[in-house]
């Protein structure tokens, strides 16, 4: 039997470091490569520079066995693997819609002049489509091994906060290549996961290249529909959680993301279907995708009429008024603050005049580097001391959990608005408080 496939995975952040430790995982010689020292000594002892739930346990015992390890070097990368897989981000241009795939380039520029013998280097981050075909004629001109280094496309479809399970567990796997050679190559590599009864679709580069950014598309969608139902019950006196429940027991429209409340940010959504956008005008069929701008308007609106609810509940303005904020990562189970709806609605009441003090279980540390200017509490009842209004704006399961009897304790006025439609309303009216939500009455 041919030995297994020796793996790299160029770029450790989110993706590329769950991606190295479930490659371990499933019984890989993995080397994970990054260009920042920090990075990759922190990696190597056992430190993540991010909290992804499971995953620093998940990586202890493969650093232990030498199974899994980290290095800044491409050569040695180069030297190493047999199948690389490029996981390095490809964020929103500043001041443009369109991605920035220059991370891709360097990597390919960094690994393929060290490429001495036949590999399979293949792409996860999420791209314009038309950037794998690109990134091949790149690796091709540069690898000496010429068109033995092959280049595949693999999206990837993790969630932050699921990393583990959506990488072991994955609701399908798409890998878009050229060659009988590079399908096979990733065949073996997922052969424990297709054995498993994960579907494994094989398209060309430009499909696979789209399945990513079409189901974030549809994802931001969903969620915007239920957010665009959410103001026509304000504006009718209805209720947006009864309303989606409703929706959900129809099969064709199913009840996941179709949860109305601050609608989505983070590191993907907000910045993908922009890019989807831009390079759907450089292809000349601008019109197909003009919906998402709309799309994307209505998540933007949520936050500001979040800050009018709350700027109602303290009486027409936020001069010399105390505001709790519960929550600054951009979904619960992530420290992540990218594109934080929770942190856009904290800086707009400070801005307005606000006193806000922030909370959060994992994401203090990062909101404090963005936001330096916000008040910050090491616990809910902290935040919530002496405020006239408190906005809960991530739905970690510690809030869900608070007694609103102790809380109201500890506030000057018991208003709560819950802009994640996740609290027990009777719970909190039973206790006197004042109980708004997003789309509900
Ligand atoms: C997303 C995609 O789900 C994933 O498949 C892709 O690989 C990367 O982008 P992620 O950014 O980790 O993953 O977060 P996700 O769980 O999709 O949530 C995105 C945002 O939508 C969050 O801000 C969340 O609060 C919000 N959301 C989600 C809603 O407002 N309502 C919902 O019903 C669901």
């Amino acid at each position: 039997m041919a030995p297994a496939p020796r793996i790299t995975v160029i770029g450790t952040g989110y993706l590329g470091a769950t991606h190295a430790a479930c490659m371990a995982e499933l019984g890989y010689e993995v080397l994970g490569v990054d260009v920042d020292p920090d990075k990759a000594a922190a990696l190597q002892s056992g430190r993540l520079p991010f909290y992804e739930p499971g995953l620093e346990e998940l990586l202890a015992p493969h650093l232990e066995s030498g199974r899994l390890r980290f290095t800044t070097s491409a050569e040695e990368a180069a030297e190493f693997g047999d199948v690389h897989f490029v996981c390095v981000g490809t964020p929103q241009r500043k001041g443009e819609f369109a991605a920035d795939t220059s991370y891709l380039d360097a990597a390919i520029d960094a690994l393929a002049p060290h490429l001495t013998r036949p590999c399979v280097v293949v792409g996860k981050s999420t791209v314009p489509v038309g950037t794998a075909a690109r990134l091949a004629e790149r690796l091709e001109a540069q690898a000496p091994v010429g068109a033995d280094a092959e280049m595949a496309w693999n999206p990837e479809f993790l969630r932050e906060g699921h990393a583990i399970n959506d990488t072991l567990h994955p609701d399908r796997l798409v890998v878009g290549v050229r060659s009988e050679r590079a399908e096979a190559a990733l065949r073996e590599v997922y052969a424990p996961l297709i054995s498993a009864g994960v579907p494994f679709l094989v398209t060309d580069f430009a499909t696979s290249e789209l399945v990513k950014v079409s189901a974030n598309a549809f994802l931001s969608t969903k969620i915007s529909f239920i957010n665009a139902m959410a103001e026509v019950c304000e504006a009718a006196g209805a209720d947006v959680t009864q309303l989606s429940q409703a929706l959900s027991y129809d099969p064709r429209i199913g009840g996941l993301f179709l949860n109305a409340g601050l609608g989505f940010g983070g590191g993907c959504l907000p910045k993908d279907i922009r890019a989807f956008m831009a390079r759907a005008g450089e292809l000349g069929v601008d019109q197909a995708l003009t919906f998402l701008r709309e799309v994307d308007a209505i998540n933007m609106r949520r936050r500001f009429k979040m800050v009018d609810v709350a700027r109602e509940a303290c009486g027409g303005g936020f001069l010399g008024r105390r505001v709790a904020v519960l929550g600054a990562a951009f979904k619960p189970e992530s420290d992540d603050i990218r594109d934080s709806p929770a942190l856009n609605v904290a800086a707009q009441v400070q801005l307005q005049g606000g006193e806000v003090t922030v909370y959060d279980p994992k994401a203090t540390d990062n909101a404090r580097k963005m936001y330096p200017g916000l008040a910050y509490a090491e616990t809910a009842f902290g935040a919530a001391h002496g405020a006239h209004v408190v906005l809960h704006l991530t739905e970690w399961r510690e809030f869900r959990e608070i007694d609103p009897v102790a809380l109201g304790d500890v506030v000057a006025e018991k208003h709560i608005i819950d802009g994640r439609n996740a609290l027990d309303a009777v719970r909190w009216r039973a206790a006197g408080w004042t109980f708004r939500a997003l789309g509900r009455p």
